[in-house]
């Protein structure tokens, strides 16, 4: 491993662009390689062996290229396959839970955090588990947001969008009926929701499972002397099926239009 090999990030499809653009925007010199099982999407309704499975296609995808770490940035497939994958993979293996997880556990006041995810992530107890490992006193509230995912990729997720507020709020009323002071943001599509959800709930602090994974990956890969030193950045896209809807709705994810191709990996290479 390398400071100029690849950091791999893989996602159960386009949301975690999400994840990638943190890290682009925290890591400008990194060499970027992103896979979307774009096939597969959604993970979140999935039972947590087909799952798993899922991953380790994903991972083994990429550990083609010479990596020098591994990002998973799909809450719910860290939420369950993370170790199978540790077990796996000779790797730096970075998630999205953990970061989330210590920036909640300290961050709270009242103790009261509420975690807005994926079917498959609450049930597989990984945030509470996480949080209590920084914090044993936490109470945490999971909650399934199934209509959160559908409604990003479809584009609806600006403050004003009275589609949006109404969904949110019926969300966020169960929250606040828990009386919760922190709400980790823990699937990859939800970051794009904060200032909709910031707006909705203002005395409530919200964090984004990607930021804080794009901080945590940063801090890792420099005390691993892993981190680039002024290597020209460069970004690669993968997906498991339809190339041209992954290239066309990326810009909601980045912010902007996605400039690179976008290549199909088959699944004879999976
Ligand atoms: N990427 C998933 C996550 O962060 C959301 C989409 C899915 O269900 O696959 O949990």
């Amino acid at each position: 491993m390398n400071r100029e090999d690849y950091i791999g990030i893989f996602d159960s499809g386009i949301g975690g662009l999400t994840v990638f653009k943190s890290i682009m925007d925290k890591m400008p010199d990194e060499k970027l390689i992103y896979f979307g099982d774009t096939a597969h999407v959604p993970y979140g309704t999935k039972s947590h062996k087909q799952i798993r499975a899922y991953a380790m296609q994903d991972v083994k995808f990429l550990t083609q290229f010479n990596l020098k770490a591994l990002v998973i940035a799909c809450n719910t497939a860290d939420s369950v396959a993370s170790q199978t994958l540790k077990e796996n993979f000779d790797l730096p293996i970075f998630g999205v839970i953990e970061p989330a997880s210590k920036k909640a556990a300290l961050m709270t006041e009242n103790g009261r955090i509420g975690v807005m995810a994926t079917a498959a992530t609450c049930k597989s107890g990984s945030y509470q588990e996480m949080i209590h490992k920084y914090n044993p006193k936490a109470k945490v509230f999971p909650l399934a947001c199934p209509l959160l995912v559908p409604l990003v990729e479809d584009g609806r997720f600006k403050k004003d969008d009275k589609v949006v507020q109404l969904i949110l709020t019926e969300y966020l009323d169960s929250l606040k009926e828990h009386d919760v002071d922190t709400i980790v943001l823990g699937c990859t599509h939800y970051p794009l929701l904060e200032d909709a959800i910031k707006s909705l709930v203002p005395d409530i602090n919200v964090i984004s499972s990607s930021e804080a994974a794009a901080e945590h990956l940063s801090h890792g890969l420099i005390e691993m002397s892993l981190d680039s030193q002024g290597t020209k950045s460069e970004y690669r896209y993968y997906v498991s099926d339809d190339p041209e809807h992954f290239k066309e709705n990326a810009g909601t994810f980045m912010g902007k239009p996605l400039e690179e191709e976008v290549l199909l990996v088959n699944d004879s290479d999976l």
